[in-house]
């Protein structure tokens, strides 16, 4: 089957993914939005948390997640967010390609991630990272930004929102700017898995005229 590009995020009821400002990140709402995936011990590990953290469904969705992905692209908002807080083998282990406006050489970092800087746009990106996936998927890992531009040029074949019972009110919004005439959801899954999530996951298609 050819690989496909994804993106994978966790939503709050009204919509959002993030607060507006990066020093709102580890904010009460942030908390509970990722309270389902916080616990988990693939999580834990990967960031090298302290704790065992639990198993279970949700913990095997995170790690298929990660497992299928062979290259990551990301927004340079969500790469200055974790520049900082990722630890020294940040929690990709594969090449990461991120957006920007900003020329920068590759950042290689322990753990086979390497984030590489792409100053042509997210086709150019996606292109590059489907060519270093070979023959796995490309995860489109945020933020908001990016995966709406992907999303309203055809990029996206598939996605996953978690859907965590939290409201922000305000924060950015995951389909701010969605062209609407253009895109399709057939939707292919959904699963609650505790009280703290939904696995919704939906096909994209291009909306016929
Ligand atoms: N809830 C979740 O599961 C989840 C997942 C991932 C991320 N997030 C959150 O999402 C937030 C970031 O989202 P965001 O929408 O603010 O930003 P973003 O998509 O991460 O990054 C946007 C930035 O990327 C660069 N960029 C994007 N498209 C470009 C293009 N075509 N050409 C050149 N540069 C381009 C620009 O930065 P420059 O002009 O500075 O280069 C732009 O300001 C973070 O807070 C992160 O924590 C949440």
């Amino acid at each position: 089957m050819a690989s496909k590009v994804f993106f994978s995020v966790s939503m709050s009821l009204d919509g959002f993914i993030a607060p507006e400002s990066p020093e709102e990140l580890m904010g009460k709402q942030w908390m509970e939005l990722q309270a389902w995936v916080f616990r988990l011990q693939y999580f834990r590990d990967s960031l090298n948390l302290p704790g065992k953290g639990e198993v279970g469904r949700d913990n095997d969705i995170v790690r298929e997640t990660f497992e299928r992905t062979g290259a990551n692209v990301m927004g340079k908002r969500m790469f200055d967010a974790g520049e900082h807080s990722w630890p020294e083998e940040p929690p990709f282990h594969t090449p990461v390609f991120v957006v920007t406006h900003e020329t920068r050489e590759p950042w290689e970092r322990k753990g086979a991630t390497t984030f590489h800087f792409v100053n042509n746009g997210v086709e150019a990106a996606i292109e590059q990272a489907r060519k270093a996936a070979g023959a796995q998927d490309v995860r489109v890992s945020g933020g908001g930004q990016t995966i709406m531009q992907c999303l309203n040029t055809g990029l996206i074949d598939e996605f996953t929102v978690a859907l965590a019972p939290v409201l922000f009110g305000k924060g950015i919004r995951l389909f701010e700017g969605i062209d609407a005439s253009r895109v399709a959801l057939q939707q292919v899954s959904s699963e609650s898995t505790s009280s703290l999530t939904t696995h919704l996951t939906y096909a994209v298609q291009t909306r016929k005229e």
